[in-house]
């Protein structure tokens, strides 16, 4: 099947803007054939927020809101499956650094994920995530969803690893610069396929990195964004190697597993 990743520069606080501008790149995707499409982190509202006020004026309900609406009716006229990170109110108001999964006639609207792991000043604002890691059957994958950040704890994506995904789709507003170096790596540890789709820009004087990266299960680097255009990239990925665990005759990544060592 083929993936893909959507780098790009929000409009801080436009959610509108950020609409066509995903639509423009996303159907960019479906044209080079992408089945699944990784949106950024917080793709439509930005990122860097001063007050909660600010969140509370972009964040919508999911999946009752704007950003799940136009997602569910993006992938329903592309045919595609498409993940995008966004801001969640819930009806009770609280804010989470949340991401939808969305696919295309007779999917829609298939789940949500909320940030398990906060960065810095994502505190001030956005509660740490309460649904746990999930694994989403698409059935031309499974596909694991995490948020930014949440690559520095290789739990994260052990976890998502071991619920089956064959694919970790990872909708990210990076600032520090490791992960395109990291993320190869968890996807070797775990045997999956990583899309990481970052943002690049600029918010109030912070700095993103752009290099959105697609890593194979053997650390392979399939295709890596530029530090500062918007771009697509769209590459074939071999599930079968995702489900294949085996190192060699006598390893394998998830048998040789010791989990009695591994809490103190
Ligand atoms: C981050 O988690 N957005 C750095």
């Amino acid at each position: 099947m083929k993936v893909a990743y959507v780098q790009m520069e929000p409009t801080f606080l436009d959610p509108e803007k950020n609409y066509s501008k995903a639509e423009r790149l996303v159907r960019k995707a479906r044209e080079k054939g992408a089945q699944l499409v990784v949106l950024p982190e917080l793709f439509d509202t930005g990122y860097n927020f001063e007050s909660k006020n600010e969140v509370e004026s972009v964040a919508g309900q999911i999946p009752d809101g704007p950003t799940t609406e136009f997602l569910v009716e993006l992938a329903r006229e592309e045919e595609v499956f498409i993940v995008g990170g966004t801001a969640e109110k819930d009806e009770r108001g609280n804010l989470y650094n949340s991401a939808v999964i969305v696919g295309p006639l007779g999917w829609g609207y298939i789940g949500k994920y909320r940030k398990i792991h906060l960065f810095n000043r994502e505190k001030l604002f956005f509660k740490p995530g309460n649904l746990g890691f999930h694994v989403f059957n698409i059935g031309i994958a499974k596909v694991g969803v995490m948020i930014c950040f949440d690559w520095f704890f290789p739990e994260s994506a052990r976890t998502l690893a071991l619920k089956g995904a064959d694919i970790i789709a990872h909708p990210s507003n990076l600032v520090m610069p490791y992960a395109p170096k990291a993320m190869p790596i968890r996807a070797l540890e775990n045997r999956v396929y990583t899309i990481t789709a970052n943002r690049i820009g600029e918010e109030r004087g912070l700095r993103f990195i752009g290099k959105s990266t697609i890593a194979s299960p053997l650390a392979e680097v399939l295709a890596m964004g530029s530090e500062d255009s918007e771009e697509v990239a769209v590459v074939e990925v071999d599930l079968s190697l995702a489900r294949d665990k085996r190192i060699n005759e006598r390893n394998d990544v998830f048998k040789d597993r010791r989990p009695q060592y591994y809490v103190l």
